[in-house]
């Protein structure tokens, strides 16, 4: 039987730090945070009414998944991971609440950038292409087809995290430098270079095109080290292209939203406020994700959950 969707994480035995776009956190003490992902989905920066059932599940197992894949690939990664087991002190009513769709991490001090990298020519990348010759202001090859992959390798091309409701703007890699100081803007870029490769190269061998994805990054103050932290490589946070339908020249179907966007498209509900989704839509997204879950880890969600 399917859980109940979850749209709203209530946790009153913890103190509430933030509701994001999709996540409720709360803080167990004073270094870790119970980072709970509800059923929530956004599309064009807008909440909808309803869940997608299983997501939050799928964002959590799946996230869990990539850190114990890029920890065994990239030996000296430090991850915000503490454990997938709820923490103790809960009601059992909300145990059960956040089972599966939550973990604990160590809480860090986020650097206020979005690590985006991108390995193929799509979306706000394509446009700014076709319009002006570059992307996020550097000079690009002509010629390029949309959709095609980068030929000097992967680019760098990070953007500011906006506060709650305002919108993420996409920056050179000088100017994400002044946000996040000399000191580490470096080794924030070589570190998200290297994970999207090494998550590439293992979504490439299972079927998966990863085209483009964000990371964030945290700082440990008392080591002065750089953590990873957040979602990583999900549907939410990636592209993710079907390898065997990949083609260039146009738009690939894809993994995540594209059901909900296209379905918000054709009702003229493109970022509305206030939409509810109606349950064949969501149920098509949700198979979407729980199939790319399944392509990635070689696992179904309940056979992990
Ligand atoms: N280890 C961490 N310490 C502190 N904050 C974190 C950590 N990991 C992730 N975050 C923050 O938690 C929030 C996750 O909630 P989410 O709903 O995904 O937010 P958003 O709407 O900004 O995408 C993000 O603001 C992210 O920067
Ligand atoms: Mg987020």
């Amino acid at each position: 039987m399917a859980p109940p969707v979850v749209t709203s994480i209530d946790v009153s035995s913890l103190p509430l730090i933030a509701r994001g776009k999709v996540r409720d956190l709360y803080e167990v003490n004073d270094s870790t945070l119970l980072f709970s992902t509800t059923d929530r989905i956004s599309a064009y920066d807008v909440v909808m009414e309803n869940g997608i059932p299983f997501k939050g599940a799928v964002l959590t197992q799946l996230t869990a998944h990539w850190f114990s894949v890029l920890k065994e690939k990239i030996p000296d990664l430090k991850t915000h991971f503490i454990t997938l087991d709820p923490p103790a002190g809960l009601t059992p009513a909300e145990t059960e609440l956040v089972r599966g769709r939550s973990m604990q991490v160590r809480k860090y001090k986020v650097f206020p950038i979005e690590a985006i990298v991108r390995g193929y020519i799509t979306g706000s990348a394509w446009k700014e292409y076709e319009t002006k010759g570059t992307v996020h202001g550097i000079p690009q090859l002509a010629g390029l087809k949309q959709c095609a992959a980068f030929p000097g390798g992967a680019l760098y091309t990070p953007s500011t995290k906006a506060e709650m409701g305002a919108h993420d703007e996409n920056i050179s890699p000088e100017q994400a430098a002044k946000i996040v100081g000399d000191k580490y803007a470096g080794r924030i870029e070589k570190l998200a270079l290297d994970l999207y490769k090494t998550g590439a190269e293992y979504a490439r061998a299972r079927g998966i095109i990863i085209a483009d994805v964000k990371f964030e990054f945290g700082l440990d103050e008392a080591t002065d080290e750089i953590v990873l932290i957040d979602e990583v490589l999900t549907p939410d946070s990636s592209r993710f292209w079907p390898a065997g339908k990949y083609e260039t020249g146009r738009d690939q179907e894809s993994f995540d939203k594209q059901y909900l966007r296209n379905w918000l498209t054709k009702e003229g509900l493109k970022a509305k406020e206030g939409v509810e989704v109606p349950q064949d839509i969501a149920d098509a997204t949700s198979s979407k994700y729980k199939e790319v879950f399944r392509m990635l880890t070689g696992k179904s969600l309940e056979e992990v959950l």
